[in-house]
């Protein structure tokens, strides 16, 4: 199947878009004054640096990430912040002991796993009783645009989350996975985003390249692919592009 839908750029841009949500998600950490607290998937660990910032001065902030190259670059930049570590490991299994860890963050990344369930699970094995985990996901289903190309929009949507994307539903599915593992006081937030320019769209979603392997991959043929994709340059030319996307916020406590 296609490649990733993300890279170190991506991430870049796409938190000038998040950087709000990012930070109210840091707020539930900020009384843990001791013990670690992990990013899952924790990219090139911009979010893993700036937690580090809010935490008590004997708490450590942990990026766990499987992607060399996101944990060379977090290495780098955290080189001389004494309360981060990295560590280059798979969301399973995660490597601490039972009732350990003090607080438990993880964006954008359950959409990406085979097996998201045994991930939650393993999170609640580490988790000491009490302690908060919050996860942030794309809800790429409620991915729409503005557009009278409607029957092409929708194989589009099928496209990521039924193909292009492990887990392409993670974001509906986020309260079940937590109820399933037994935590406790689950709540949850959806935050809508509308981008006005197709520049943006492109830069924080990447949606020509979306909308290109979803003809490559015959889930829109070459013809629609340059109707709706002139359509959205029109509609950009003329100020009336609107494209908008849900992310999904979910707390808890173990
Ligand atoms: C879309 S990025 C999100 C990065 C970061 N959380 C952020 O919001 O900026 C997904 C990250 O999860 C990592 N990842 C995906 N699957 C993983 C797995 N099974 N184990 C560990 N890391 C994983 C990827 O390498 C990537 O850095």
């Amino acid at each position: 199947m296609s490649e990733k839908h993300y890279d170190i750029n991506y991430l870049q841009n796409s938190r000038r878009l998040l950087v709000n949500l990012k930070e109210a998600s840091y707020t539930y950490f900020n009384n843990i004054n001791t013990g670690s607290i992990v990013d899952l998937g924790c990219g090139a660990g911009k979010d893993v640096i700036e937690l580090a910032k809010i935490v008590g001065k004997d708490a450590k902030v942990i990026g766990i990430d499987h992607d060399p190259v996101m944990v060379n670059q977090g290495n780098e930049d955290a080189k001389n912040i004494s309360n981060v570590e990295f560590i280059l490991s798979e969301a399973y299994p995660l490597p601490f002991a039972d009732a350990t860890i003090a607080g438990f963050r993880t964006e954008r990344v359950v959409q990406h796993l085979k097996e998201p369930q045994k991930v939650v699970d393993e999170i609640y094995r580490i988790l000491k009783p009490g302690s908060p985990f919050v996860i942030i996901e794309t809800d790429w289903h409620s991915l729409t645009f503005y557009t009278p190309f409607v029957e092409v929009q929708k194989k589009i949507n099928s496209y990521l989350t039924d193909a292009k994307i492990n887990n392409g539903f993670a974001a509906r599915k986020l309260t079940g996975y937590l109820k399933h593992s037994e935590f406790n006081d689950i709540k949850l937030e959806i935050h809508p985003f509308v981008l006005s320019t197709l520049d943006e769209a492109n830069q924080y979603l990447w949606v020509e390249k979306m909308a290109t392997e979803a003809a490559e991959n015959d889930y829109i043929a070459n013809n629609e692919y340059k109707q709706f994709y002139t359509a959205l340059q029109q509609a950009d030319d003329e100020g009336y592009f609107a494209c908008s996307i849900n992310l999904v916020v979910v707390t808890c406590i173990k």
